[in-house]
C-alpha cells in the first residue's frame, strides 16, 4: 500500500485522475472500476476536463460500478446509476451500454448479483478500481462482520452507514437498509486501486490501513493484501499516520504540484 498526502482536495483529485487517465491512455479498452459517494467526485471532474480538452477518450472503455441500493430505480436522485450518469457518464463519450451497476430492483436481487460475478469474470475485472472508504471501514457497501463475502451479494447497511448517508436524502428514514455490492474477492482482483479519503472523519480509519494487520471488522485492510494500491489523502484523513509515512509521502506532493 503506498500512501500520498496532498495539502487540498482538488491536489487529491487532480493525483487520482492521472492515475486513472495513465491507465486509459495505456489501454484503450480499459476497464474501470468506479466507486460512488463524495470521495471520487473530484476526480470525475478533472476526467471529465480532460475529455473536453481531447485529452481522453472513453469510447472503447467499460466500466464496472463497485454497488446500488437495493429498492431505488436508476431514476431516483440517489441511486448510484443516477449518480454516475449526472457525476460521469452524461460529460464523457463512454457508452452507456458498456456502464455496469449492480440491479437494486431485480426481482430476483440473488440471481441478479450473481449474473453480475459473471459479467465481471467475463470482462476480466477491473484494470483499476476506484474506491471511498467509509469511517467505519467499508469499501463498495462491504460492511464490517465477522465474515466478508467474496462475491457480489445483498447486505445489510450498518446504522452508522445509513447515519453518514442520511445526508443525501430528505431523512434517515429515506436512505435504504439494504444494498447490492460487489464483493471483496471481486474488489481485490483489479489490477491496480485506488483509495481516496480527504477530511477529518477518516483520518481513524485510515490510520488502520498503515500497521501490518488486517480484520473483517475494517473491510478495507484487507486491501492490504493487494500489490498495487494508491491511498490518495488530504492533510486531514492522513492525520493519524505516523511521521515516518508523511515523509515519504512529501517528496509524492511535490512531485505532483511540479507535474
Ligand atoms: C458509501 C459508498 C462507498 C463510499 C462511502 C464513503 O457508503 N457505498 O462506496 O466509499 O459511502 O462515502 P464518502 O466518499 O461520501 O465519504
Amino acid at each position: 500500500m503506498n500512501f500520498y498526502v496532498f495539502n487540498t482536495y482538488e491536489e487529491v483529485s487532480a493525483y487520482a485522475a492521472k492515475i486513472v487517465s495513465d491507465v486509459i491512455k495505456a489501454k484503450k479498452d480499459t476497464i474501470l472500476g468506479l466507486a460512488t459517494g463524495s470521495s471520487p467526485i473530484g476526480l470525475y471532474k478533472e476526467l471529465v476536463s480532460m475529455y473536453e480538452r481531447k485529452e481522453l477518450d472513453f469510447s472503447s472503455v467499460k466500466s464496472v460500478n463497485l454497488d446500488e441500493y437495493v429498492g431505488l430505480s436508476g431514476n431516483h436522485n440517489q441511486s448510484y446509476k443516477y449518480f454516475m450518469n449526472c457525476n460521469l457518464f452524461d460529460h464523457i463519450n463512454i457508452d452507456k451500454k458498456n456502464t455496469f451497476i449492480p440491479n437494486g430492483i431485480s426481482e430476483n436481487l440473488v440471481e441478479s448479483a450473481k449474473q453480475y460475478d459473471h459479467l465481471l469474470e467475463e470482462l476480466g475485472y477491473a484494470d483499476v478500481q476506484i474506491l471511498g472508504i467509509g469511517a467505519n471501514g467499508h469499501i463498495g457497501f462491504n460492511e464490517p462482520a465477522e465474515k466478508l463475502e467474496l462475491s457480489t451479494h445483498v447486505t445489510d447497511l450498518k446504522i452508522e452507514t445509513i447515519q453518514a448517508n442520511a445526508r443525501f436524502f430528505e431523512s434517515e428514514a429515506d436512505v435504504p437498509k439494504k444494498a447490492v455490492t460487489m464483493g471483496i474477492g471481486s474488489i481485490l482482483k483489479a489490477k491496480k486501486i485506488i483509495l481516496i479519503a480527504s477530511g477529518e472523519n477518516k483520518a481513524n480509519v485510515v490510520h488502520s490501513l498503515e500497521d501490518d494487520y488486517i480484520s473483517t471488522n475494517i473491510p478495507a485492510t484487507l486491501l492490504k493484501l493487494h500489490p498495487d494500491v494508491s491511498v490518495i489523502l488530504d492533510r486531514a484523513a492522513a492525520s493519524l499516520l505516523s511521521q515516518e509515512t508523511i515523509e515519504s509521502e512529501t517528496n509524492e506532493t511535490t512531485r505532483v504540484s511540479d507535474r
